[in-house]
């Protein structure tokens, strides 16, 4: 891991995983490359923009052209794919691109790296890859669909996608498996539940009932709030991700995930209390159309077969996430206007 392709690493959790890389290694460089959608936000990395160890591209994983002139000029060795549209709400309403760039832009990526890390592209029998490389597609505990009060999600669990977006990222990881089982493309694909943490977009839970309480505007929480999701901090996550780089055995998937279930409107409160707002502030809206009821993630084979574990409990990492959201309120506030307020309305009106 030296010459490494980040793509979306100007969203949430790319964008942390960056800080977390150039905090770690120092033989290292990294190429960010961005299509900086509504979701992209370069101030997330202002801190590293000048690093010799990275550089940022803004460009799309879906232009071949591009992503063949960045391999040809930065002999990758490693390819982390956070690229994506990611907002479930928002692929209820408009599914198109979700496909385009997390499916075939996904393909696109893969492409692109069989090419340069094949040792004889032009032989199609061949199965042998250059030595070192590697593809990680990071991809969502939501391809597997949804849980009743009990159980968890192994990856033994059969994908059953339930949304536009989870279905897209479910196609992804079929395409991802598929490059390796017929080319021998040396991937891992890893499968986390929810993060928190610095950089989120407000479009979700947590990053948006800090923002609405600061604001002191309506909490809306969809139908009865008891929908669970098994949180995780993001540098957990990026930790997590780091790991399966370094040692993941190729080919195979692992769920990440801190056991940590908590229910959408335990969060809500939390968030309440920690800004000392009220309840009044509560307001239950029409619940999202094929909610999924619960997730949960059983993490037991990167624990043992690669001995991550989460370093933050639940009460650490959101202490340090609320307290994050109140010391950059000018990050929030730079978003939480034009493109956002006319999605905010069209959403929540
Ligand atoms: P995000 O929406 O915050 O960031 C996505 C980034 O991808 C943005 O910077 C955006 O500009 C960029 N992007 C979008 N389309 C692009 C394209 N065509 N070419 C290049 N860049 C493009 O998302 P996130 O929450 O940081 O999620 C990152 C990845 O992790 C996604 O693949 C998501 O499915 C996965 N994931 C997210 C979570 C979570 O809780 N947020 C959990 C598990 C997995
Ligand atoms: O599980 C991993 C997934 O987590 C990732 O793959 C996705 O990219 C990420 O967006 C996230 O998906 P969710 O749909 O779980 O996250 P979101 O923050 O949108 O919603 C979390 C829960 O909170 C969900 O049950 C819906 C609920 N919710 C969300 C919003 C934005 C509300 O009740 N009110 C809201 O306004």
């Amino acid at each position: 891991m030296k010459n490494i392709l980040v793509t979306g690493g100007a969203g949430f959790i790319g964008s942390n995983f960056i800080h977390y890389l150039l905090k770690r290694y120092d033989d290292i460089n990294i190429v960010n490359i961005d299509l900086l959608t509504y979701a992209g936000n370069l101030d997330n990395l202002v801190e590293v923009s000048d690093d010799k160890r990275y550089t940022f591209v803004r460009g799309d994983i879906h232009d071949r052209a591009l992503v063949e002139e960045l391999f040809q000029k930065y002999e990758f060795d490693t390819v982390v794919n956070f690229a994506a549209e990611s907002h479930v709400d928002r692929s209820i309403t408009d599914p198109d691109i979700f496909l385009i760039t997390n499916v075939l832009g996904t393909q696109t990526l893969l492409d692109v790296a069989k090419k340069h890390w094949k040792l004889d592209p032009d032989d199609k029998y061949s199965r042998e890859f250059k030595e070192g490389v590697k593809y990680l597609q990071v991809s969502t505990d939501e391809v597997y669909g949804a849980l009743g009060a009990t159980g968890l999600f192994t990856e033994k669990t059969p994908l059953a996608p339930n949304s536009p977006y989870s279905a897209s990222k479910a196609s992804a990881d079929f395409v991802v498996r598929a490059y390796a089982q017929t080319y021998g493309m040396p991937v891992n694909i890893t499968r986390c539940s929810n993060n928190y943490g610095p950089y989120q977009f407000p479009e979700k839970l947590i990053p948006l009932m800090i923002n609405n309480c600061l604001a002191e505007k309506n909490l809306p929480v969809y139908g009865d709030g008891m929908q669970i999701r098994d949180w995780l901090y993001v540098e957990d996550h990026c930790a997590a991700i780091t790991t399966v780089l370094e040692k993941g055995v190729l080919g195979e998937v692992y769920n990440v995930g801190g056991n940590n279930e908590k229910a959408n409107i335990e969060i809500v409160k939390l968030i309440i209390d920690n800004t000392g707002k009220t309840e009044d502030l509560i307001v239950h809206v029409k619940d999202r159309p094929g909610h999924d009821r619960r997730y949960a993630i059983d993490n037991t084979k990167i624990t043992t077969e690669l001995g991550w574990a989460p370093a933050y409990t639940f009460e650490t990492g959101m202490a340090q996430t609320i307290e994050w959201y109140l010391s950059h309120k000018e990050w929030m506030d730079k978003i939480v206007s034009g493109e956002y307020m006319s999605y905010y309305e069209k959403m929540y009106k």
